[in-house]
């Protein structure tokens, strides 16, 4: 695919070097965060919630120790300063819209470390070729809730431009460009009752380690 726009990577999504032997433990660690963490939130069904560095690092350090060493393991954790849990819901007439993570934050910020918690067996990230909307944005609706200042999150696509380009089901920890336009698409059979619930890591500028190559070498699976 072409280049997205300079200074931000090119691909949209690779599997991360997350030891598979330790996923199911890591994806049990994931959602005894997120019940921790969704205990202070004022809308527990909601899409998504960020949490900034150092609001989450107790309770990671109680209930995420082998998730922590792999971040260490891989040298990110001095960089590893945001998370989200992000919860789909199957709507299929209120549908994700496509959209970029945190899109005025260039660079290599907006790279997930996506790691698949419940639900997301019959669910994808779909991403899109398109326009961003110079109108809407989630911003009003989807600001932080605790702790830290409001951070514009995301923008939208202009759901008449878009067109579908890739889709991936997640179904073991990968890297996501969540600056790429994207979104969740579920299949008909999807549990309409419990959403697909994604644990998102985040880190501060990660372009060094493409710049010295450490990133294909070391932070992606074979
Ligand atoms: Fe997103």
């Amino acid at each position: 695919m072409s280049k997205l726009v300079d200074g931000v990577p090119d691909f949209l999504c690779k599997p991360a070097a997350i030891d598979p032997q330790l996923f199911p433990a890591i994806q049990e660690e994931a959602y005894k965060l997120f019940l921790e963490m969704y205990k202070n939130v004022p809308d527990t069904k909601r899409l998504f919630y960020y949490f900034q560095k150092p609001e989450f690092q107790t309770s990671m350090s109680l209930h995420c120790p082998i998730l922590l060493g792999e971040i260490r393991r891989l040298n990110l954790y001095s960089l590893f300063v945001r998370l989200l849990f992000v919860q789909d819901y199957y709507k299929p007439e209120n549908p994700m819209p496509a959209h970029r993570d945190y899109p005025y934050n260039f660079s290599y910020d907006n790279l997930g470390l996506n790691i698949p918690v419940r639900n997301y067996d019959h669910s994808y990230t779909v991403f899109y070729e398109g326009q961003d909307s110079v109108e809407n944005n989630w911003d009003a609706e989807y600001e932080h809730a605790l702790g830290t200042p409001n951070i514009r999150v995301a923008v939208l696509g202009q759901q008449d431009s878009i067109r579908e380009i890739a889709r991936f089901k997640i179904d073991r920890p990968v890297w996501i460009n969540s600056y790429a336009l994207h979104a969740a698409r579920h299949d008909p059979q999807s549990d309409s009752e419990n959403p697909r619930l994604i644990l998102s890591l985040r880190f501060a500028s990660m372009k060094h380690l493409f710049d010295n190559g450490y990133f294909d070498e070391h932070l992606v699976a074979n």
